[in-house]
């Protein structure tokens, strides 16, 4: 059994995706090419969004934004504590301070009212200025944007949404991608929509920020590549991952769909016996993971593994105790939600074409390996 199944996949779409890649060969236009372009509208209009900027992965899409918005030293960047490190070593690279917040215990994602607080203890120790936040859609659910947007509003603080787990998720109806004014995604092969190497893809509806993120992108050019405006990075995507993506765009809607059957299934099987996740009224999941609790984690993931079922932790030490925020000087009791979590959290195969069979023997696995 495969924790995420890209064979099944691949099998399903490998003549789209063998026609796609030899169209690449055919026309040689490997950086740039017409793919780039096709996929950018494509995706911008499928999260109805004005603008969409490929990039090289969900890291850059993250780190460009921030750059565009110019933080550095002496900044905060507020943003959860219980994510993958991209989302906070952006801050960090461009000379700025993350500073980190507790989450929601239901959806895993960053606690409004925490952020708040947060907000106002760095205002008021006056070392820091605020900037902007992070939201994190974490494991596919949208973060909660509605109280987050106004958070920033007050505070005059910019929003990116790292959609980097949520492609395909979607809140009141609007698309993850379209949830803050600039948001990140990464098609990490993993990822609900995956490509066959690093990509990502930032989205926005505002064109002065396209223009600076699109400069940035080729290593900050003006009029062309060899007249330079600011300092950027090479930060493209290539012509074969977006011809990977387009095939896969023909099936992504059909997928998502699928992963909501999936977790369905779960969560009929498994509630009462470990904690399922969440999905609040307002949002569609992209089932990026398919996240339980259980105290006894160890205990079921190893008699799991005897059975040949493969499981992951997402995320066992949060970033707040990662050496590399050392210096920030948290302590392990400054985040006790995500502390728990980080515990007992952990994640079940999830893809959308697992069978109901297999689904009902990992949680017969669980039912009785309590
Ligand atoms: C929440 C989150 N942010 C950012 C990233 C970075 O994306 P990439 O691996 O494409 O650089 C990832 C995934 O890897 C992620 O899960």
């Amino acid at each position: 059994m495969q924790f995420i199944d890209l064979a099944a996949q691949q099998k399903r779409i490998r003549p789209q995706l063998e026609e796609r890649i030899k169209k690449v060969l055919d026309h040689g236009q490997y950086i740039l090419g017409p793919e780039i372009h096709e996929l950018e509208e494509k995706l911008a209009a499928f999260v109805n969004m004005p603008y969409a900027i490929s990039v090289a992965s969900g890291t850059d899409a993250l780190l460009m934004p921030l750059m565009v918005e110019k933080i550095g030293s002496g900044n905060a960047v507020f943003t959860s504590t219980f994510t993958f490190i991209a989302t906070a070593e952006v801050i960090e690279l461009l000379g700025a301070t993350p500073v980190f917040v507790d989450i929601d215990p239901e959806t895993f994602n960053i606690d409004p009212l925490k952020l708040e607080e947060a907000i106002q203890r760095v205002i008021s120790e006056k070392k820091l200025t605020p900037r902007g936040i992070i939201p994190v859609d974490l494991f596919g659910q949208p973060a909660d944007y509605k109280a987050i947007q106004s958070i920033a509003d007050k505070y005059g603080l910019f929003v990116l949404e790292d959609a980097a787990q949520s492609f395909g998720a979607s809140q009141n109806g609007k698309k993850a991608g379209a949830l803050a004014s600039v948001a990140a995604t990464s098609f990490f092969p993993a990822k609900p929509l995956g490509c066959y190497g690093d990509g990502g893809m930032i989205f926005t509806d505002e064109k002065d920020i396209c223009e600076q993120l699109l400069s940035i992108r080729v290593h900050g050019q003006g009029i062309d590549k060899y007249t330079n405006v600011r300092v950027g990075i090479n930060g493209r995507m290539d012509s074969m991952q977006a011809a990977v993506l387009l095939a896969k765009m023909e099936i992504f809607a059909e997928e998502i769909q699928l992963r909501q059957e999936v977790a369905a299934r779960y969560e009929r099987l498994l509630d009462g016996i470990v904690k399922v996740p969440k999905v609040l009224e307002e949002n569609i999941s992209a089932w990026a993971q398919y996240s339980v609790l259980h105290p006894r984690r160890e205990r079921l993931i190893g008699k799991l593994r005897e059975q040949g079922i493969p499981t992951a932790i997402y995320y066992p030490i949060p970033l707040h105790r990662q050496e590399a925020f050392a210096h920030l000087g948290y302590g392990k009791n400054d985040f006790p939600i995500a502390e728990r979590i980080a515990g007992e959290i952990f994640s079940l195969p999830m893809h959308p074409y697992l069978l109901p069979g297999e689904q009902e023997r990992i949680c017969a696995l669980i039912e009785s390996s309590q």
